[in-house]
């Protein structure tokens, strides 16, 4: 008795010795395709292979034929990335790459003082080019400043064409007469902008302190005395004592910027906040702006004394016409200061 599954196994074994063997799958190589791709080929069936977009071979594709034996020739075709052109330097600046092939991508940088004018990448292409092209470091430049209101440029040198290199310099002057806010220096910023520009302000503005915009030149001596630097070189600030008491802190304090007065006459005795004091001893160092004082005038008739005020007002001040200074050597004279008051 002859069983069907021997029938079944002998006529697969007839098949195969009249038609001769399939070839399988052809094998894998690195970076390339096959043309068709199938699970097996009849002898005689023809391959084609050729390396994957932005990949090359030196013998360029290959054809093979499945051979009656059902075995592939060897296979030496070798698919190698293409290389774009070199890139590894940037002047100005920096390149960051591992190699120059596809499918690398290189980036770029700038050293300081410089920017990037093109993209900070680019992407070797299947064509072996640079995508997109490489970029170049181009210097940063500032456009002529700015001139503050009330400020002249005292040193300025545009060093690139009309324009400044990052880190140049400029240095403002305030017109006389008025005092600076800020630095007097501004500088090229590698955004291409100058640093923050200095305010001149007339010397008969108020300031607070408290929302001062330019905090480093700003120095406490303690929590009540206060200085600035540019009230040296301000001559309207009180020349009696430059710190000035502060109260508290978190007040706001206004200042007025305004000029002191010289003692207007040699000597004499006046009221300043009611009491009777030597006006060349009392304000030795100068009157301040506001600062008032009542002076003693003689009225001749009445044989009585009267007194009219005199104030410091931003550098003057005017002594009252009725007021008669003495000489010294007058000294029988009686002071209007000394007669009973009319
Ligand atoms: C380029 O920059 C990208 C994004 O920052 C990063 O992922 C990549 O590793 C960099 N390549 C190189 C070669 O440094
Ligand atoms: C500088 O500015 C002047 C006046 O605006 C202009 O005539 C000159 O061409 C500029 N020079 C450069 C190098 O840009
Ligand atoms: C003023 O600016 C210059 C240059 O920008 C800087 O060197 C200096 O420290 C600044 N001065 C103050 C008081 O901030
Ligand atoms: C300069 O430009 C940068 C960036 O745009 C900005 O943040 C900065 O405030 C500018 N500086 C001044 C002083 O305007
Ligand atoms: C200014 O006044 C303070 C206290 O009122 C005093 O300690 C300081 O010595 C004075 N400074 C000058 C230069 O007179
Ligand atoms: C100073 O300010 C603080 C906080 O505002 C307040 O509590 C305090 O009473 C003030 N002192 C004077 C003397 O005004």
């Amino acid at each position: 008795m002859i069983s069907p599954v021997l029938i079944l196994f002998s006529s697969f074994l007839c098949h195969v010795a009249i038609a001769g063997r399939t070839c399988p799958k052809p094998d894998d190589l690195p970076f390339s395709i096959v043309v068709p791709l199938k699970t097996f080929y009849e002898p005689g069936e023809e391959i084609t292979y050729s390396c994957k977009p932005g990949y090359v071979s030196r013998g360029g594709m290959r054809r093979f034929i499945c051979p009656l034996t059902g075995m592939w020739p060897i296979n030496t075709l070798k698919c190698t990335p293409r290389v774009c052109p070199f890139a590894g330097i940037l002047e100005n600046g920096a390149v960051r790459y591992t190699t120059f092939e596809y499918p690398n991508t290189i980036n770029f940088s700038c050293n300081t003082g410089f920017y990037l004018n093109g993209a900070n990448s680019a992407k070797c292409t299947e064509e072996g080019q640079w995508s997109p092209g490489i970029p170049v470091c181009a210097p940063i430049t500032c456009p002529p400043p700015s001139v503050p209101m009330f400020a002249t440029l005292r040193v300025y040198k545009p060093s690139a064409g009309n324009n400044s290199f990052y880190q140049d310099t400029a240095v403002f002057e305030c017109l006389p007469q008025h005092a600076m806010f800020g630095n007097d220096t501004i500088t090229c910023t590698t955004h291409g902008n100058w640093t923050k520009l200095p305010e001149c302000r007339g010397k008969y503005q108020t300031m607070d302190l408290v929302n001062y915009p330019a905090k480093p030149v700003l120095y406490y001596k303690d929590k009540s005395h206060i200085w600035l630097p540019w009230m040296d070189h301000f001559p309207g600030w009180p020349r009696r004592n430059r710190s000035t008491k502060l109260g508290n802190w978190s007040a706001m304090p206004i200042f007025s910027l305004s000029a002191s007065c010289k003692v207007p006459v040699k000597k004499a005795t006046v009221v300043y906040q009611g009491e009777r004091v030597k006006i060349q001893e009392k304000f030795k160092n100068g009157m301040l702006h506001g600062d008032k004082v009542s002076f003693f005038c003689k009225n001749k008739e009445k044989k009585c004394s009267y007194t009219e005020d005199a104030q410091c007002i931003d550098g003057t001040i005017e002594v009252p016409k009725c007021f008669k200074e003495h000489s010294s050597l007058a000294f029988w004279k009686t002071d209007a200061s000394d007669v009973k008051p009319c």
